[in-house]
């Protein structure tokens, strides 16, 4: 059994907190240029509870010429320290990358006291999270996130993987980090896209558990990483707050999954052409839909998330790949919330408050006849 997932956010001028006994297994740090400042060298050390022989930076080749020589120099200071490269993108996300990337470990002799760091985005930090839980039965790891969408969710809560053929993240473990170092400067190297990327794991957030997150989204006109940088600590403490109750995704973790179950389909369908977080914008709208035919979700939230999700994806991005029915539904079904073939999702009350049953939980059955027209519906809505 992984160990718990208990997160807390430390504010890092408080490091000696770290190391105090009573830590939780994994604790964030946000801190503006902790890279460039060469702090990574003592938080790593404060983290890993000890200061590690060996260390790999795991990272991607687009970070690596950005940041990585930084991050081998600091950790060079205190322990041998190798770097692996991985190319870019989803498609990284496959048995044969982490098969390379345990070879590699094994060549460069790392031992289970040596730790991964893990540099880079929500690819990075899924494969190479997946890998530090089977490389010799599992070493530590620390999370360095370096989108916005890796710093206020993937980084958090220990939720590893990879993809397979019949679907996205089918493949994985729970194995949580010794910690998260997130430095927001890294955000300004960050295409637009990808900053889009992670105001939709935001916007879901708003949704789900704060209407504060959500009308800020809503005023902020420019949606730049400097325009919403703070809440990235807001996001942070929500995702480790629904991974400390429920590390394991049993129940009301699964509200984290709003969006997702279409989104995914999306995203797969589309072979990974829309960013995870345009998926996530777009499968909201949907989902959004289901829940408001279900009678659940109020109208005039309803039409806010629908205002509000359509200036991002309308003036940002085009989605102009089919969407087919048929294999979108496919992709729906073999959501991991799904029980007994049918169909479950996490769907909104209002803005900041899942629906919840004694029945069901958070995982509410939907018929799968209204995937079809919720997809029309998202259709209509990024069309006009
Ligand atoms: N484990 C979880 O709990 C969890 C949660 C949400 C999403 N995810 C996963 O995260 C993945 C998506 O993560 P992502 O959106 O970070 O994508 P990503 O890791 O592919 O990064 C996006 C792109 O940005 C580049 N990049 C990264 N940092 C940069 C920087 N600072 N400046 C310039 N370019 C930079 C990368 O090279 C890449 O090309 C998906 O696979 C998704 O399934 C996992
Ligand atoms: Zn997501």
């Amino acid at each position: 059994m992984a160990q718990s997932a208990t997160v807390r956010i430390v504010n890092s001028k408080h490091l000696a907190s770290l190391r105090d006994k009573k830590r939780c297994s994994c604790d964030i740090i946000i801190d503006e240029g902790l890279l460039a400042k060469g702090k990574i060298t003592r938080f790593a050390s404060a983290l890993l509870k000890r200061t590690p022989t060996s260390c790999v930076v795991i990272t991607d080749s687009t970070v690596h010429r950005l940041y990585s020589s930084v991050a081998v120099e600091g950790l060079s200071k205190i322990a041998k320290t190798d770097l692996i490269l991985v190319p870019p993108g989803e498609k990284s996300k496959t048995f044969d990358v982490c098969i390379k990337i345990l070879s590699d470990l094994a060549k460069l002799g790392l031992e289970r006291d040596g730790a991964l760091i893990l540099l880079g985005g929500g690819v990075v930090g899924d494969i190479g999270g997946f890998v530090a839980s089977i490389y010799k039965r599992g070493v530590k790891y620390i999370q360095v996130p370096t989108t916005l969408l890796a710093q206020i969710d993937s980084s958090i809560g220990g939720k590893t993987g990879i993809d397979a053929e019949w679907g996205k993240n089918q493949i994985g473990t729970f194995y949580p980090p010794a910690g998260v170092l997130i430095d927001p400067i890294l955000l300004k190297t960050l295409p637009r896209h990808e900053v889009l990327s992670g105001i939709g794991e935001m916007v879901k957030y708003g949704v789900i558990s704060s209407e504060r997150i959500f009308s800020e989204l809503e005023r902020s006109r420019a949606h730049s990483s400097s325009d919403i940088g703070h809440l990235i600590e807001p996001c942070c403490k929500i995702k480790a707050r629904l991974a400390s109750k429920d590390p394991f995704d049993f129940n009301i973790r699964s509200i984290l999954n709003y969006g997702h179950t279409i989104g995914h389909a999306l995203e797969a369908t589309s072979e990974y052409a829309i960013s995870h977080g345009i998926a996530v914008l777009s499968g909201m709208l949907s989902e959004g839909w289901i829940a408001r035919e279900l009678g659940i979700f109020q109208v005039s939230d309803f039409q806010r998330q629908e205002s509000l999700i359509k200036r991002l994806l309308t003036t940002n991005s085009r989605l102009d790949f089919q969407m087919q029915h048929e294999r979108i539904v496919k992709f729906a079904l073999s959501d991991k919330k799904n029980a007994g073939g049918k169909l479950r999702m996490s769907l909104p009350e209002r803005l900041g408050k899942m629906h919840q049953n004694k029945k069901d939980g958070f995982k509410i059955p939907v018929s799968v006849d209204l995937l079809k027209p919720s997809i029309d519906y998202l259709k209509r809505v990024l069309s006009t």
